[in-house]
């Protein structure tokens, strides 16, 4: 309460907008409390009241008043080839915003498999040159926080810890926070007993599908995907994609659009 809010500018490159979809429905913390209660949140495209001239004047502002000490948060990728020309805002290449709004900033968050990974933009045979953020950005701490999109608590709980310790959590070698990405979807799945038992779903609809064996022999990444998924969970909890009988597609790992089918049936 008698910290000054941490200014923040988050930038949209090449994305879907999925990771501000999953962002605003954090329930613990309420999203609400993270924008009007920890965070500045100073220029968003998607999360701001302000457009136009305003808006490009906020962002410049806090550049030059907070130099070193915003924090910049990407979602999405610029696309590097022909100059960056298949991602223009405000009438200049991602890249060249990318570029610029890094250079005073604090620290860097890459959020989704956009930023931290370059996703499916990024996938073979990659037309735009879609390029993760660490790959561009070198000389700033960078905090990659993957997943299609990642979970909200994910990732209001990373803002929370940062607004609390004024550190980043402590990353693995990937630079993904431990606390959320240090197990796979598989260490902690509930259809675990299943594995263990050699019970699988042969065929999508057969009597395992209907009785919820593991799904590891129709595609299921679960074994090699690091995310909270079966810890966290989705939607407050509830539920996350092997609970509604889809098998993990590995959606927080690098490059798994390219990563062979997400179907083996
Ligand atoms: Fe959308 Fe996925 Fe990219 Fe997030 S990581 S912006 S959800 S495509
Ligand atoms: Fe592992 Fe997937 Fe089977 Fe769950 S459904 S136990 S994550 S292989
Ligand atoms: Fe993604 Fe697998 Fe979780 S597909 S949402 S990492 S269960």
């Amino acid at each position: 309460e008698t910290k000054p809010r941490i200014p923040v500018i988050w930038l949209h490159g090449l994305e879907c907008t999925c990771c501000s979809e999953s962002f605003i429905r954090s329930g613990h913390p309420l999203v609400k409390d993270v924008i009007l209660s920890m965070i500045s949140l100073d220029y968003d495209e998607t999360l701001m009241a302000a457009s136009g001239w305003q808006a490009e004047q906020s962002l410049k502002e806090t550049v030059e008043n907070y130099k070193g000490k915003y924090l910049l948060a990407v979602e999405g990728n610029p696309p590097t080839k022909e100059n960056g020309m298949f991602c223009i805002v405000g009438g200049k290449p991602f890249l060249e915003h990318l570029r610029w709004a890094a250079k005073d900033a604090k620290a860097v968050i890459a959020w989704g498999s956009c930023a931290s990974n370059g996703c499916v933009q990024a996938a073979k045979p990659n037309p735009t040159g879609a390029t993760p953020i660490h790959k561009i950005i070198q000389d700033k701490p960078i905090i990659r926080v993957p997943g299609c999109p990642p979970i909200a608590e994910v990732m209001t709980g990373i803002i929370t810890y940062m607004v609390t310790f004024d550190r980043f959590p402590e990353l693995d070698s990937q630079n993904r926070p431990k606390m959320f990405y240090s197990q796979r979807i598989h260490d902690k799945c509930y259809r675990r007993g299943h594995f263990d038992a050699g019970q699988f779903v042969e065929q999508w609809d057969d009597e395992g599908a209907k009785k919820g064996y593991c799904l590891y022999k129709v595609g299921c990444r679960g074994p090699t995907t690091y995310n909270a998924c079966s810890t966290t969970r989705w939607n407050g909890g509830v539920a996350f994609p092997i609970q509604a009988g889809h098998g993990c597609i590995g959606c927080s790992e690098d490059g798994f659009w390219d990563n062979g089918p997400f179907y083996s049936r």
